[in-house]
Parts: C-alpha cells; sequence; structure tokens
C-alpha cells in the first residue's frame, strides 16, 4: 500500500547544503531490483540514499563494453525505465519514505550542441528521471547546452574532474584530475563555470580531497565527489564497486562491507556518508605542497590584512 512518500528534489539538495547541512548520498542504478533497494534502504535524513544515478558507467557494469563510450541513448532510455519502474514498484509496496532524485547519465555524442542536448535531455525525463547528469567544463565548452538544458526547465548535474568520455582530453595526466596547479586551478573554474551556466549540483571525479574541499567552499551549488575526499557536500558510488559486484580489486577510494548483504551495505552506505566518516581520509588522494600552498590562499593572495577573498 502506498503511503506518504516525501519527493526529494534538486530544492532538497539546496537545502541539505545551505539548511540542515546534512551530505547527500547517491548510488548508481541500472535495473529495478537495485533501483527498488536503494529507494527502500532510508526512513530519515540520515539514512536514505538521496539520488540514483543511471550511470554511462552501464557500458562496464551491465553491457560487458569494457568502456562507457559504446553506450548509446537508446539504451541509457531503456535502462532509465527499468530504474524508474523499480522505484515506482518500491513505493507502491509501502517501503519508501523518501523517493530519490533520478538522474540520467548523458551518453557520449549526445549532447554535441545545446539542440541535441535538449533533445536528449527530455528523452530522458519522459522516462522517468528528473534530472541528467553531462560531463565537461570550460575545456570542452559545455556552458551553452547546459544552460539550454537548465532555461527548458530540466535540472542539470554537470560532471568535472575525471570524466571517461574525454579521458584522452583532460589537463592532468592519469586518472586523478587537479594534481598540478594548472588542473586544480581548471577544476575550480569547471564548477563555478557550470554553477553559472545553471548546473544545480557538480560531480567531481577522482581530485585530491583539498580541491574537492576548495571547490566545495568555493562554489554556492552542492558539490558531490566520487573520489574526491569526505569534505565535499555529498558522495556517489559505483552500486557495483560498493557492494563487491566486478572482477579485480575496486578504486583506492572505493570502499566495502563485506561483512553485510547487498541491502545492508546500501543503508551503512548512506548512514557512513552522512556521518562523515567515509570516505576516509587516508583513502582520499592527495597533491604536492605547491598545489595545496596554491590551494591555501586561492581566490587571493592577500591583497590586504583585512582581504577574505574575492
Ligand atoms: O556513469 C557513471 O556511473 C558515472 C560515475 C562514475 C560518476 O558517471
Amino acid at each position: 500500500m502506498e503511503k506518504n512518500v516525501e519527493k526529494i528534489t534538486v530544492e532538497t539538495f539546496t537545502r541539505m547544503k545551505h539548511g540542515e547541512g546534512i551530505k547527500t548520498a547517491g548510488l548508481t542504478a541500472y535495473d529495478s531490483s537495485i533501483a527498488g533497494i536503494e529507494a527502500s534502504v532510508g526512513k530519515s535524513y540520515y539514512d536514505r540514499i538521496d539520488w540514483i544515478l543511471v550511470g554511462d558507467s552501464a557500458g562496464n557494469t551491465m553491457f560487458g563494453y569494457g568502456t562507457t563510450t559504446k553506450v548509446t541513448m537508446d539504451e541509457m532510455e531503456r535502462i532509465t525505465g527499468y530504474v524508474k519502474n523499480g522505484i515506482d514498484n518500491a513505493v507502491k509496496g509501502g517501503h519508501v519514505t523518501y523517493r530519490p532524485l533520478l538522474v540520467g547519465d548523458m551518453p557520449i555524442n549526445t549532447y554535441d550542441n545545446p539542440k541535441d542536448g535538449v533533445a536528449n535531455a527530455k528523452r530522458f525525463i519522459k522516462v522517468g528521471a528528473d534530472a541528467i547528469k553531462l560531463e565537461g567544463g570550460t575545456r570542452k565548452g559545455v556552458g551553452e547546452i547546459v544552460n539550454a538544458i537548465f532555461t527548458e526547465g530540466i535540472p542539470v548535474m554537470g560532471h568535472i574532474g575525471f570524466t571517461p568520455q574525454t579521458a584522452n582530453k583532460l589537463v592532468d595526466e592519469n586518472v586523478v584530475q587537479g594534481k598540478t596547479i594548472v588542473g586544480a586551478k581548471e577544476l575550480i573554474d569547471d564548477a563555478l563555470y557550470l554553477e553559472y551556466n545553471g548546473a544545480f549540483a557538480v560531480l567531481v571525479e577522482c581530485t585530491p580531497w583539498k580541491v574537492g574541499e576548495k571547490i566545495t567552499q568555493l562554489a554556492e551549488i552542492p558539490i558531490i565527489g566520487i573520489g574526491a575526499g569526505p569534505k565535499t557536500d555529498g558522495q556517489l558510488l559505483i552500486v557495483h564497486d560498493l557492494i563487491n559486484l566486478t572482477l579485480g580489486k575496486p578504486f583506492k577510494f572505493v570502499w566495502q562491507y563485506p561483512k553485510k548483504n547487498a541491502t545492508e551495505a546500501i543503508k551503512q552506505y548512506a548512514i557512513d556518508v552522512k556521518k562523515g566518516t567515509k570516505p576516509k581520509l587516508s583513502k582520499s588522494f592527495t597533491a604536492p605542497a605547491d598545489v595545496y600552498n596554491f590551494i591555501e590562499k586561492y581566490p587571493c593572495d592577500g591583497c590586504c590584512e583585512n582581504c577574505k577573498g574575492h
């Protein structure tokens, strides 16, 4: 039986950053079963999954492509519908107290210009997504596209740092972004540029924790980390990593609960994110001293003794 269910919206995200000061917990889902569990575990602010990402990581976790760059819009549209069905069923069954925000991940080449971006974002909304996520910042020049989608009334989450769709065009070598002064500055600029263009939140993937912290302090909108340390406004993990449904070793920043079943692990994940006990600083990425020094003083080197930065 359906009971009173509170819908988590982008406004909830803003309130959680600026009002209650509670971190958001997000996980990916690609099917109805996991989505139903994620939607059902939490009964309060302190143990719920606030949002579900239907990620193009489905290319790795579900489709066996070994990459996200082969994933198509048709595939994303279909699995977003499955995830929505899972949430709907959990709501109908009376298992849900807070309905998570459902975010659809725009696959590569579906937002190369504002017109395509808007058309494909609408396809996600039609199958039940509440918002979309897309990759890139200043270097990729996605501002106009973000703004066009936002202007259509569709909430946009930005995604910067390590962005798998354009992994060969990033500022810093290897996976971790923001390990150099130029890289750290670009990440800060990217987040503020996305905010300026109407993004409601930005996901930052794989960066030194101090960079994650600085972006979180400078941005008005919520900053969510995946491998960006514990100081962001929220966390995301790929659910397959969390519940150990992978071959091989997960990334350093991933944590798991080997003694818990999937449902228990998902709930404990939400609790630990909200308490701020995970991710651990010791499992987070670091940067050389010159980068920390730069971040410490950014955006102003101290023009006068009363300077608060500008
Ligand atoms: O596709 C996805 O799941 C993602 C996360 C890895 C950030 O974009």
